[in-house]
């Protein structure tokens, strides 16, 4: 976005997270529910990626799956890799998952207070989440507890929380939404980590404060050299803090493109759907439900391309599983429909 500091591409680099052919089902009742079929895509050092999609399409079991925060039963790993700078997060076992967490890969998600006790002041949680950082670290470089006090007061106003010291007696209930998010903010990069996986940090907040997050989100990436994965069904968010965007429909990826690509050039039929849901000025907003029809039932999944039956151009060769093709640089799409080239976004 205009104004704001640009971040050195790492394009070309080899990726910080790299997702190869995952499969994850969910073991219920009424069957086996194929709820992730098949996603590969990169993320390089430095860069940010949106995953966008309707609710129930897979980001958030995606996000889990890749800081391993997923239940298993009933979640089933059918297949794949999730590769963290080389090393498969689905292999690696609980105790290396953990440590990767509390020092390379962090995570924020829609709602702080779930994440924050309420019977415990602000400083007391963020003090013993930098404090449990450091028994993954080696004895030497630990930090103590007092040192850890400073750390939680540096990093509350790196967050730009007003008046840090003071806050560390707060208790969660005295903060305002967007408060409380910039304190889970700052525990998860209080440990330094390198990825920051962000699953709808701002849904629950107003738009005002929402604009504020995304811009503290910007800021810390450039301070902190963070690779992001923002997850959210909201492409205005997308279009403020991302390079580059992965569609998800129904468990597949079925676009990825960078944003000046997908903004002026989009080629699935469902992404033009999610971009014409997009509220324009003199335009009023529109639900991304306002693509008649919903997601198929993942139980049993269609054959073929899982638009298909809210597609608008789908046809017979639909019926066989489009494979996802480059058409541009930066481009790809799983669409028999889609334009080529040429005609892109015409
Ligand atoms: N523990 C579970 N058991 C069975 N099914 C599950 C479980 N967790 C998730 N699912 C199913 O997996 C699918 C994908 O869920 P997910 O939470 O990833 O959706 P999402 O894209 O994040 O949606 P939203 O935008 O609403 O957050 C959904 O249909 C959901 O019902
Ligand atoms: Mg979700």
């Amino acid at each position: 976005m205009s104004g704001r500091a640009t971040i050195p591409s790492q394009a070309g680099a080899a990726p910080l997270l790299s997702v190869r052919d995952f499969k994850l089902a969910f073991d219920t009742f009424d069957g086996v529910y194929q709820a992730i079929d098949g996603i590969s895509f990169d993320l390089a050092p430095g860069e940010s990626l949106g995953i966008v999609g309707e609710t129930g399409c897979g980001k958030s079991v995606t996000a889990k799956s890749i800081t391993g925060l997923l239940p298993s039963p009933p979640a089933r790993v059918r297949g794949g890799q999730i590769l963290f700078d080389g090393e498969d997060m689905l292999r690696v076992g609980e105790a290396r998952l953990q440590q990767i967490r509390g020092n390379d890969i962090a995570m924020i998600f829609q709602d702080p207070m779930t994440y924050l006790n309420p019977v415990f002041t602000i400083g007391t949680q963020l003090v013993d989440v930098i404090m449990a950082h450091q028994r993954v670290r080696p004895r030497a470089e630990r930090m103590r507890r007092d040192a850890a006090r400073d750390h939680a007061i540096d990093m509350l106003g790196r967050v730009h929380l007003p008046n840090p010291e003071r806050q560390l007696d707060a208790y969660p209930y005295q903060l305002s939404g967007g408060m409380r998010q910039r304190v889970l903010i700052a525990m998860a990069l209080s440990g330094r980590p390198r990825l920051l996986v962000a699953d709808e940090p701002t849904t629950a907040l107003d738009v005002t404060i929402q604009a504020q997050i995304l811009d503290l989100i910007h800021e810390l990436r450039v301070e902190f050299g963070l690779s992001v994965l923002m997850i959210t069904h909201d492409l205005g968010v997308v279009a403020s803090v991302c390079d580059r965007v992965v569609v998800m429909y129904a468990g597949q990826i079925v676009e990825d493109a960078t944003m000046a690509r997908l903004f002026d050039h989009p080629a699935h039929p469902y992404t033009r759907g999610l971009l014409a849901a997009v509220p324009h000025p003199g335009r009023p907003a529109a639900s991304l439900s306002s693509i008649p029809g919903s997601l198929p039932n993942l139980l049993d999944p269609p054959v073929g391309c899982r638009f298909r039956d809210r597609c608008a151009l789908a046809g017979d060769d639909c019926r066989r599983p489009p494979p996802i093709t480059a058409i541009a640089d930066g481009h790809k799409v799983a669409c028999w429909r889609s334009p080529g080239e040429s005609d892109a976004g015409a």
